[in-house]
């Protein structure tokens, strides 16, 4: 899904969507209690095929990763090809869908099946992502992005929101930037726009494939997030396993001596969900076309406010 640094609970492990942030200490945290030491015995042990989806082994979060959940791949029963550059590993398998090969290495790499409805993915996506701090609609705070030289507001009505509207604007996904959303209804239509804007990317950004690298990506996330707090000069929402490694990555030293995140940035995280496949980007761009919209004056809107409204509450 998107990039959601939405920090969902794991949605495949622990067998439902717990809200996140600030709850996932009380919905995510309990899942099976190992040792580091038990884990690393039962990693060993694992063999896995190739033709299968991946899946994790031990079926737990890697309690080292950067963020909750956000780098399973010292479990994953494709581990070696988390390391590999992307390209060369899709190459080793041309008929299998990349989310369904690295399933579970990150949360927001869940394999959902072969022929997805991507109406139904933009639903569950925004149910899932929704924390219990949901304010309602425009009642969280008015912030505002300063985004390659421009300025871009929006109503942090949720956490996701600081990492997924700068995404959808960057990317040009959002509603009122070209897209329509009825256009979602037809499924080739909306593979191939996908397939389209993933090579308008890499034509414009020229991703060596040493940048490419799974694991890379999924560290990377919670820096993106963290560079979408940078741009908007606001305190980041810290919480999970996010370290002093992170923030030095990110360059963050206080909410106005940081990095912003770059349009770059954004291409390459929507890029790797490229190379994993077009069903995979298209269901993405799906997402943030859906749940927001660009308004009067760059300010990004969501749901009554946009001309396409999905079917939740907001
Ligand atoms: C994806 O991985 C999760 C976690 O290991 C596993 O429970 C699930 O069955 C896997 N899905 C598929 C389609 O293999
Ligand atoms: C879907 O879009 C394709 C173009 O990609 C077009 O050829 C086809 O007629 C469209 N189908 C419907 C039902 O509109």
């Amino acid at each position: 899904m998107a990039s959601l640094l939405a920090m969902v609970c794991w949605l495949g492990l622990f067998g439902g969507l717990h809200g996140l942030a600030n709850d996932f200490g009380a919905g995510c945290a309990d899942g099976p209690a190992k040792t580091l030491l038990q884990l690393e015995h039962v990693v060993k042990s694992v063999t896995g095929r190739d033709e299968e989806c991946g899946r994790l082994h031990p079926d737990v979060c890697d309690p080292q990763a950067n963020w909750y959940c956000s780098n399973n791949c010292r479990f994953h029963t494709h581990r070696e090809d988390c390391y590999r550059p992307i390209p060369d590993v899709m190459a080793e398998h041309p008929d299998v869908d990349g989310f369904c090969y690295f399933n579970a290495s990150g949360y927001w790499i869940v394999y959902r099946g072969p022929q997805q409805d991507f109406g139904k993915i933009v639903v569950d996506s925004i149910l899932a992502l929704r924390s219990s701090s949901y304010t309602g609609l425009s009642a969280g705070r008015l912030i505002t992005y300063r985004f390659e030289g421009l300025s871009v507001t929006t109503h942090l009505d949720d956490v996701n929101y600081l990492y997924d509207d700068l995404y959808g604007y960057a990317l040009g996904f959002l509603q009122g930037q070209g897209l329509e959303p009825n256009w979602i209804q037809n499924r080739s239509l909306w593979m191939e726009l996908s397939r389209q804007k993933c090579a308008e990317l890499q034509a414009t950004y020229r991703f060596a494939k040493e940048e490419l690298i799974l694991a890379d990506a999924l560290d990377f996330n919670a820096v993106l997030d963290m560079m979408a707090s940078c741009s908007a000069q606001i305190p980041h929402f810290k919480h999970g396993s996010s370290d002093r490694e992170l923030e030095e990555v990110a360059g963050w030293h206080s909410p106005t001596n940081c990095r912003s995140v770059t349009r770059r940035d954004f291409a390459k995280h929507h890029y790797v969900k490229c190379l994993l496949g077009y069903q995979n980007s298209a269901a993405d761009m799906a997402y943030l076309n859906q749940r927001a919209c660009l308004l009067e004056g760059n300010r990004i809107g969501h749901f009554s406010e946009c001309p396409y409204v999905p079917d939740v509450d907001f």
